[in-house]
This record gives structure tokens, sequence and C-alpha cells, in this order.
């Protein structure tokens, strides 16, 4: 009885932390993008463009964008005529999304709900989301994108790494991981690390490249990212 109890209040505060984090996700996202627009710019990711040559090697033609953002990633795919589907949980960021690259198609919710159709892809395509999850939700993305693919189908997975220069600042919350403001952690990835998460994977390649941004209080910068491009067995 009481240990059902236990059981039960553990569920439902569990429930309730992972709504409260999903919340917290939908308000930081929809205020970024209220308030910066095309933040990014209109230009992909260089981060993108090796994804393509990638995809078009591997005749990759069908794939899902897990946190597309305002489709500065996306328009690029549909522009080489892939079938392009982004999932994003920031309703501004869709809104744009919509305007700026018309031939994708966006499901707005967050990655930790998917699926949210019944496809298989054959590419996934993730720039800068897996690295804000903690090491649970981590597991349980990468999870469901294995699900999403076809038996072969690609990943190329975008995030930060070690070497970028926010490394270590902030208050600690778990390895490699730290949050710059209350609940905005971001997880830095070693090569060895990035390649574990991707055990259930045929790892093909791994690499850094460095992606230039400039927005909001930083304004210019570099980010040093971490890719792996890894093929479902
Ligand atoms: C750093 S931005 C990168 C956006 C896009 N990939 C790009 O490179 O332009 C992270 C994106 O993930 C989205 N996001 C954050 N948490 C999410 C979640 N749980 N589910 C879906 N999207 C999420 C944000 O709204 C934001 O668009």
């Amino acid at each position: 009885m009481i240990s059902a109890f236990i059981i039960t209040f553990f569920y439902k505060s569990k429930k309730a932390y992972l709504a409260r984090k999903i919340t917290f996700f939908m308000e930081y996202w929809e205020k970024r993008f209220l308030e910066g627009g095309k933040i990014w710019g209109e230009k992909p990711s260089k981060t993108a463009i090796h994804a393509l040559e990638l995809f078009r090697k591997h005749e990759v033609n069908k794939i899902l964008v897990p946190g597309a953002g305002y489709g500065r990633n996306t328009k690029l795919f549909t522009d080489a005529n892939l079938e392009v589907v982004g999932i994003e949980i920031s309703e501004p960021a869709i809104n744009i999304a919509k305007k700026f690259n018309p031939k994708a198609h966006f499901f707005q919710g967050s990655v930790l709900n998917m699926p949210f159709d019944d496809e298989k892809y054959d590419g996934i395509y993730s720039c800068n989301i897996l690295h804000l999850f903690l090491k649970d939700d981590r597991i349980s993305f990468l999870k469901k994108c294995y699900k999403q693919l076809r038996v072969k189908g690609f990943a190329f997975f975008v995030v930060f790494s070690d070497k970028e220069s926010s490394f270590g600042k902030g208050r600690r919350v778990e390895e490699n991981t730290y949050e710059s403001k209350p609940w905005r952690a971001a997880h830095y990835f070693t090569e060895n690390d990035l390649k574990e998460h991707f055990k259930e994977f045929l790892v093909v390649e791994t690499g850094i490249i460095e992606d230039t941004e400039n927005h909001g209080e930083l304004g210019p910068h570099t980010h040093i990212l971490r890719y792996i491009f890894a093929q479902k067995k």
C-alpha cells in the first residue's frame, strides 16, 4: 500500500517535472524567437552544408529535422529537393519557418514526445539541440530518433563540443553539463562521449566544424561544434 503510494507519487512528480521542463523550454524559446526573429540569419549552418554532401552521397531523400528552429537549415535541404519534416517546440519559430521555407512540413511539439507521425526517414539532421538535454533525455531522444529511421538510415547530429569557450562556466549539473542560467543547461561533448551516445549506430564519421554567429549580447562569436554521421544497423 505504502509502496504503491510512493510509486504513484514518484511517477506523478516525475511527470510533473517533465511537464515543467517542457513548459520552460517552450517559454524560453518562444521568447527568444519573438524577440530575435531569425536569430542566426538566413544562411544555413556550415554543418548543414556538410550534412547535405553526405546525404547526397548516401542517397538520402526524406529527412526529419528535430529542433528545426525557423528553417535556416531545412531550406537548404528542400532547395536541394529533399523531402523535409521539421519538429520544433516554439510556435513563433514555426510561424517564421512556414513563411521562410514553405516547402518543408513542420510539427509543433517537443522532440521528447516524438514520434509525431508513422513515417520512417532515410535521414535525420539535428543541429544544436541534443546538448540542451540532461543525460536521461538525451538517451531517450536518441532512442526515438533511432526508431524513426529506416534500417540503414543515416543520422547527422551537431552538438556543443568540449572546445567551446563556455565549457565549464556556470553551475555544474551533470558530468560535462553546465547551467549558464537556471534550467538552461548545455552538455559539452568529447569525441568519445558523442560516440558512446551513438553506440547503437554504426559511426561513419565524426569531426569538428567552426560556425560563426552574430547575435544578441555576444555579438560575433564562433562555436566549435562537434558532429557525428552514423548509420542505423
Ligand atoms: C540552438 S536552437 C537551433 C535551431 C536550429 N537547429 C538551427 O540550427 O537553426 C535550438 C532549437 O531547438 C528548439 N527546441 C528546444 N527544445 C526543444 C524541444 N524539447 N523540442 C523541440 N524543439 C526544441 C528551440 O526552440 C530551438 O529552435
